[in-house]
Parts: C-alpha cells; sequence; structure tokens
C-alpha cells in the first residue's frame, strides 16, 4: 500500500478540492515542506492535507460494521476491506479487524499477517488493550488489526472464559473515541469468534453470490442471526444482504437476483456489486481495489454501497441525538 500514488487531479478529488486550490494548499506552511505542487501524492500526504486543513468529514460515534456469510467465498473480504479503506480515503477515522486466521484482509491492505506481533487472540484470550494490537497503515485514517494462524484455536480457547460472548464488545469500548467506523471481516464459520462479532456490531451485510446455494444458506443465517439476537439481547439496527459477483448476461444470476427480491427484498441494498476481476489482481498485489484502480466497476460499486448507507446513519444519528 505503500506503493500506492494518487495523481494530482484525483487527489484534489479526494479532498474535494480544485486543481487550482490544491496549488494554493501545496504552499501552505506546514504542507509545502511535503514537496509542494507535484504530479503525484502518496496515502500519507492525504491524511497530512485532510489534518492541517480541516478537511475530513465531521466525526461521529463510532459504527460497527460486520461483513459476514457462514458460507466461504462469498467476498466478505473483497467487499469489506475495499469499503474500509475507501471510508478511509474519504477521511473518515476506520478500524479494520481481520478475523479470520486466512488473513486475508490484512494481506487485501497490504500486511503479511504472520509478521505480525499482534491478532485479535492476544486482544479476546490474552486481555491484550486492543490498541496495542492496532497497526497503522501508510493512508493515517485506517488502522488494522491484523490476522494470522495463531488466530485458528481461538474458539476453543474462549470455550472456558466467563463473559466470553461479549469480549469483543468489551474491547472495542476502549477505542471507540478514536474511530468513526469499525469493519469488522468474518471467517466463514460459526463458532464463538462470530459470535462475539455479532454481538459487537451495530450493521450486519452479507455479501452472498448470485447462486441457489448461496440463497439457501442464507436461510440459515437468519434464523441463526434472530435467535442470537433474541437470546443475547442485542439487536442488529440494519442487516443488508449484498449480492456480489453479479453477471447479468447469465441466467442463473438473474434468477437468483429475483428470488432474492422476492424473498428478501426488505433487507436487499439497491446496490448490486457487479463481477470486477480487479478485486483479485488488487488483493494479490497487496492493494485495496480503489488505489489499484479506482475507475473499475468493483470500486464504483463499492462507493455505490458507501452513498447509498451513508445517509440512513446520518438519519439514525439525528434519532439519536432528538
Ligand atoms: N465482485 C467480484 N467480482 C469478481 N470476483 C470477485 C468479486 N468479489 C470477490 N471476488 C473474488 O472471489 C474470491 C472470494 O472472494 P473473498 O475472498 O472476498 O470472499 P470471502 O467471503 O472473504 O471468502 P472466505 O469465506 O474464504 O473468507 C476472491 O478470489 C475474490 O477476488
Ligand atoms: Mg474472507
Amino acid at each position: 500500500m505503500e506503493e500506492v500514488r494518487y495523481p494530482r487531479k484525483r487527489f484534489a478529488e479526494l479532498l474535494g478540492f480544485s486543481e487550482s486550490e490544491l496549488t494554493i494548499a501545496d504552499n501552505l506552511e506546514g504542507l509545502v515542506e511535503l514537496g509542494g505542487r507535484r504530479d503525484s501524492y502518496g496515502p500519507g500526504d492525504l491524511s497530512a492535507y485532510r489534518a492541517a486543513l480541516g478537511a475530513h468529514p465531521p466525526r461521529r460515534q463510532m459504527r460497527r460494521q460486520l461483513f459476514l456469510n457462514f458460507k466461504g467465498g462469498t467476498g466478505k473480504t473483497s467487499l469489506s476491506t475495499s469499503y474500509a479503506y475507501r471510508l478511509a480515503e474519504l477521511g473518515h477515522r476506520v478500524l479494520l479487524l481481520d478475523l479470520d486466521s486466512q488473513g486475508h484482509a490484512t494481506k487485501c491492505v497490504g500486511f503479511e499477517g504472520e509478521e505480525q506481533k499482534y491478532t485479535l487472540f492476544d486482544v479476546l484470550v490474552k486481555k491484550l488493550p486492543i490498541a496495542d494490537a492496532v497497526i497503522h497503515t501508510p493512508l493515517a485514517e485506517l488502522d488494522l488489526v491484523a490476522s494470522n494462524l495463531r488466530m485458528s484455536t481461538i474458539d476453543l480457547a474462549l470455550m472456558p472464559m466467563s463473559g466470553r460472548e461479549f469480549k469483543l464488545r468489551k474491547a472495542l469500548e476502549d477505542v471507540a473515541d478514536r474511530y468513526d467506523f469499525c469493519v469488522l471481516d468474518a471467517p466463514p464459520s460459526f463458532g464463538l469468534l462470530n459470535l462475539n462479532a455479532i454481538m459487537s456490531s451495530d450493521d450486519l451485510f452479507v455479501p452472498v453470490l448470485p447462486d441457489f446455494l448461496s440463497f439457501h444458506g442464507l436461510k440459515l443465517l437468519f434464523e441463526t442471526v434472530h435467535e442470537l439476537e433474541e437470546d443475547l439481547e442485542h439487536y442488529l439496527q440494519n442487516v443488508t444482504i449484498l449480492l456480489n459477483n453479479f453477471n447479468p448476461t447469465t441466467r442463473i444470476a438473474r434468477e437468483a437476483r429475483q428470488a432474492l427480491e422476492e424473498h428478501y427484498g426488505e433487507y436487499l441494498s439497491k446496490t448490486v456489486v457487479r463481477q470486477c476481476t480487479k478485486f483479485a489482481q488488487a488483493s494479490s498485489e497487496g492493494t485495496p481495489i480503489f488505489a489499484f484502480d479506482p475507475s473499475s466497476k468493483g470500486a464504483e460499486d463499492i462507493q455505490s454501497i458507501i452513498d447509498e448507507f451513508m445517509p440512513r446513519l446520518a438519519a439514525r444519528a439525528q434519532e439519536r441525538s432528538a
């Protein structure tokens, strides 16, 4: 991710500036030392310009958003990491939590899980303060708690502990004032870790593929989540199905979409994430899709998810303060 470069025009757009306004900013004291007017900028510059110019969105109460499906390979990691990176690019303070021992989210933002000292295992089982497990990325608004193979035994380790379902929720309280969003990338399984993740979340995003196996898996997921909500008295505020990897030229995809609209219409997002090979290319380079190819269909669709949900969150925040 360190190699990410933003051409001048795109950098200005990200800050909400015209290019001539950017030239003025380039020459301001505190910023001119970073290199003055130049052709391209790095993620660190983006953070520095935002900080110096106060060009970030309003700070908000930390919103905890979980990408979960018990089924594997539905796009949880591709969507959650792109979403988290984009929010941070737009100036929101984001903590990305990799919950999967495969460490894919960690890789997607450019880190090698096995090289990291701490994971959520240390936080949830060994009581390490979560702030000590946080890794800073080159984009100052994006922090990460990495994952690696050590996480594969976390369910067993949590089993005998008291309050085992709420360890993550409690851990997150310590950093709630540092972030606007906490984005959680779940593994494709059901166990105590994912139970912790559900109990820690305000919003649930369920990426599904446009096929009938995914469709049938949804019933189990919804039943399980609703039972847990009642048993443990934690109610998710939004549950959203994200149809991913959609290719309208195949009949099966069109039929699966129709079935989702009929049976889960109230949960289905308006945004459909189209099939886009750039997701795989970007993740193999450890670069989020917005840095890899901001004009790709994948990047466009993630932006459209943000555009669809941000107004909803703003409305909720107003409800709370009213
Ligand atoms: N919209 C898309 N278009 C094309 N390929 C996609 C899309 N979304 C995800 N993929 C690809 O599908 C594969 C699985 O995606 P991903 O790893 O994000 O799923 P996952 O749900 O996190 O998987 P797991 O359950 O193993 O954690 C990857 O190779 C990814 O690049
Ligand atoms: Mg994954």
